[in-house]
């Protein structure tokens, strides 16, 4: 009999590793041969530590498992605990995941994370295997076909940066995975490289060998020690299998991956930063152009691509161009795994295809606020992210859509707050966190973060309050058009929302004007 307990950083954070030790005591103690495997979380965080046992059904679950629990659950006879207050039934007949469209997040819980045969089991390294049989040309022109678009945030076709990075002449290039997952709420890639970490591994020697690129980074935010451990040791693993390094499944192509761990700066999300931290500087953004993937990492062609995307590819390579765009709405094509967290009942993982709302998110899934008090507002796209009121909850969740209501999906964090939210506080927090992560190599963020807390200071004291407005709002448009980078520009997104729709929250009696 197998039992499954996560080894997730979100389960452990929980109890999971107790768990695990009282389930390999039970089964000790009672002599049961019991198989004990660390899966990776399915999303459902309000459940974790989730224990699932494995039924000729299927997988039955428990949860949220305390150890006294786990000892009840083998004196009721592990699968046979039908009566046990926490037993779950059939874990992919839970409503919460039966409801998504899992593509990137197939295998998620599923599998052993580290198992390769695990992993071959259940399509992988199958689009390595036709990538290796195609020209660089074709495995580009796959992408492009697919729709795919970045998904840490700015949406831009991945498949014509690959294109642009592949004809540009260079000795070396580069494939970067940019891991440095900093937006508020989120933690899909995090996700992805514990629990899946052979995915992005196939991800980027598939975007090696299409744009000719031998060697990949993977630059990992330094607060995820656990998905750099599981990484490295995925990465030995899939070169022992000669899945990755010289002369990849005798193939002659060759493809090696480094990880290297960030050091807790924001805007080292921003790819230039990242880029320079990499080489060993500061992290300092860079002016574009030259765009990274004409001159990126040490100079040379560079693709710099968020987790998700690289991890979106390999299903694409299996599969075909046109499954994966068969799913989501117009140029929104595909799935994005949205992550529900904040005042949410049932935060997690929802993996869906685009075009749903926000509605059917936060209510169907996340099962409305966790205070049970009415939402007031949420945010999508990270700190510098909209505000979105009620009236734009029915809206479809695409990037057209989201950009023409002056908002962003960005990675895919939705962070809800309940009506006892005072949205100038959360305006206030938006400059200040701006003041604290600048780089400081641009006027408009540098020093206008800092007068931003300033006036919204004036603004809620109500010295002055009509006039500061105006600054406010003038500042805020110089940050927008004069910064550097999306750091400084995206500042007032949650600024200007927070303030256009709850201006009571300011102190006004009504939104200002233009
Ligand atoms: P951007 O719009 O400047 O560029 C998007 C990407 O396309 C870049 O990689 C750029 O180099 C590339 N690109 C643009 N034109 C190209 C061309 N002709 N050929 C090849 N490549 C080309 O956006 P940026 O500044 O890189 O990212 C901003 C986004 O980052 C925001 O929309 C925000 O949602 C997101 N973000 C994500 C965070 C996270 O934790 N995931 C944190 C903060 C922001
Ligand atoms: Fe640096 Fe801010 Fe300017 Fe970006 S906008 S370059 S983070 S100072």
């Amino acid at each position: 009999i197998s039992v499954f307990v996560p080894r997730d950083s979100a389960a452990l954070a929980v109890g999971a590793e107790r768990v695990a030790k009282a389930v390999a005591t039970q089964a000790h103690n009672r002599n049961i041969d019991v198989r004990l495997v660390r899966n990776s979380s399915r999303g459902m965080f309000w459940l974790e530590p989730l224990l699932e046992i494995s039924t000729p059904e299927g997988r039955v679950a428990f949860g949220p498992v305390e150890p006294e629990d786990v000892v009840d659950i083998f004196e009721q006879g592990l699968a046979e605990a039908t009566q046990h207050p926490l037993y779950l039934g059939l874990t992919a007949e839970i409503p919460y995941l039966k409801k998504q469209e899992r593509l990137t997040f197939a295998r998620m819980g599923i599998t052993d994370p580290l198992s390769l045969t695990d992993y071959e089991d259940h399509e992988g390294f199958t689009g390595l295997q036709h990538a290796l049989a195609m020209s660089g040309q074709d495995i580009i022109q796959q992408v492009l076909d697919s729709g795919l678009r970045g998904r840490g945030g700015a949406a831009f076709p991945a498949g014509i940066k690959w294109r642009t990075v592949a004809a540009t002449p260079a000795k070396q290039r580069y494939i970067v995975c940019n891991a440095d997952e900093g937006d508020s709420g989120t933690f899909s890639d995090r996700m992805t490289m514990e629990g899946d970490p052979f995915m992005l591994i196939e991800g980027m020697t598939i975007a090696g060998i299409a744009t000719d690129a031998t060697v990949g980074y993977i630059y990992v935010r330094s607060e995820y020690p656990h998905a750099i451990a599981v990484l490295n040791e995925a990465i030995q693993i899939a070169e022992a299998a000669g899945y990755l390094g010289a002369n990849i499944l005798n193939s002659g192509k060759s493809f090696s991956l480094i990880v290297r761990k960030a050091a807790g700066s924001y805007v080292c999300g921003e790819e230039t930063a990242l880029l320079e931290s990499l080489e060993g500087k500061r992290g300092i953004v860079r002016a574009k152009p030259p765009l990274p993937a004409i001159e990126g990492l040490f100079g040379l062609p560079t693709v710099v691509n968020n987790v998700i995307t690289l991890a979106s590819v390999p299903i694409i390579l299996a599969r075909g161009a046109a499954f994966y765009k068969n799913f989501g709405v117009g140029r929104s094509t595909g799935t994005l795994p949205f992550q529900l967290a904040g005042n949410i009942k049932f935060g997690g993982l929802v993996e869906k295809a685009f075009g749903l709302t926000l509605r059917e998110l936060v209510f169907d899934f996340g099962g409305g606020s966790a205070s049970g008090r009415p939402i007031k507002a949420i945010q999508s796209g990270g700190p510098l992210g909209t505000y979105i009121p009620e009236s734009q909850w029915d809206l479809p969740l695409d990037y057209e859509t989201f950009i023409a209501i002056g908002g962003t999906i960005g990675h895919g964090g939705m962070v809800v707050h309940d009506d006892t939210a005072d949205m100038s506080k959360l305006a206030r927090y938006a400059m200040e966190f701006c003041a604290l992560e600048s780089c400081g190599k641009c006027t408009p963020c540098r020093i206008g973060s800092t007068r931003g807390t300033e006036v919204i200071d004036k603004i809620t004291s109500g010295k002055d309050r009509e006039h500061q407005v105006v600054l406010l709002k003038d500042l805020c448009n110089t940050m927008t058009y004069g910064s550097l980078c999306a750091m400084g520009g995206m500042t007032p997104n949650p600024v200007l929302s927070a303030l256009n729709h709850f201006p009571e929250d300011f102190g006004l009696t009504h939104a200002p004007t233009a």
